[in-house]
């Protein structure tokens, strides 16, 4: 694909790396900097080990901000819980393949409930997983770090799965967002886009750097496309 073919860049901030105790602050901010949605990281110390947020916070967060709410589930048996985050408000749907014998039910259960459904692979988990489920989903997510934890730093050999990736979608589903999540930073950010992600999830790099969260969105799209954003 041409740089001119590439499909336009969203970027959400991952609102588990916001202050708490300034939760709408963070939402809000995020809203101005014209951030494209908020991703929201649900995590059940089985699937992955750490325990994070769930339908209350969702429940605010829907409320607090007009911006889509991208749910990434990192749980066992989303069978049982992707069609609640559905209905209760997410705008997409994110579950992980590994966490299910039936993905294809899954993603339909999602959309059934007026959701946009995605499907996510940890490093270790091969595109043939995924392949044949490309046209029936909205959002391919490709892990470039282990789920469980902001803050980690992106894994190198993850830009070449990203890469045939945009491969398998541009052949099968070309509407497809192909979403990378896990140390997307300013010095990342170019390659992954180049490589063919338009859809970047950022939690450390938005929320904790003492520049503002506008600044940090900013520096992200610049960097994308390789804008010097001056500062
Ligand atoms: C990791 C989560 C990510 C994470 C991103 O398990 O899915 O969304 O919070 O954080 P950073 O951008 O700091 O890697
Ligand atoms: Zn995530």
């Amino acid at each position: 694909m041409s740089a001119s073919e590439h499909p336009p860049l969203a970027i959400g901030p991952s609102i588990l790396s916001a202050d708490f105790l300034r939760f709408g602050e963070a939402l809000r901010q995020s809203e101005d900097a014209k951030a494209n949605y908020i991703h929201f990281d649900v995590m059940d110390g089985h699937f992955v080990p750490n325990i994070s947020i769930g339908f209350p916070l969702l429940d605010a967060t829907v409320r607090g901000t007009s911006l889509p709410v991208d749910v990434h589930l990192m749980i066992d048996n989303p069978d049982r819980w992707a069609p609640e985050f559905a209905a209760q408000g997410a705008a997409q749907v994110t579950f992980h393949a590994e966490a299910t014998y039936n993905a294809h039910r899954v993603a339909a259960s999602i959309v059934e409930r007026g959701a946009a459904a995605g499907i996510a692979i940890n490093p270790a988990t091969s595109l043939a997983m995924v392949q044949e489920m490309l046209p029936f989903i909205s959002n391919l997510l490709v892990m470039t770090i282990n789920p469980g934890f902001g803050g980690q730093e992106l894994i190198p050999e993850m830009v070449g799965k990203v890469r045939r990736a945009r491969q398998l979608i541009d052949a099968l589903n070309p509407a497809c967002a192909l979403q990378v999540d896990g140390g997307v930073a300013p010095d990342t950010i170019a390659m992954l886009f180049a490589a063919g992600a338009n859809s970047f999830v950022a939690g450390s790099s938005v929320f904790n750097d003492e520049r503002d969260v506008a600044a940090n969105i900013r520096a992200l799209r610049d960097a994308a496309i390789g804008r010097n954003s001056g500062g």
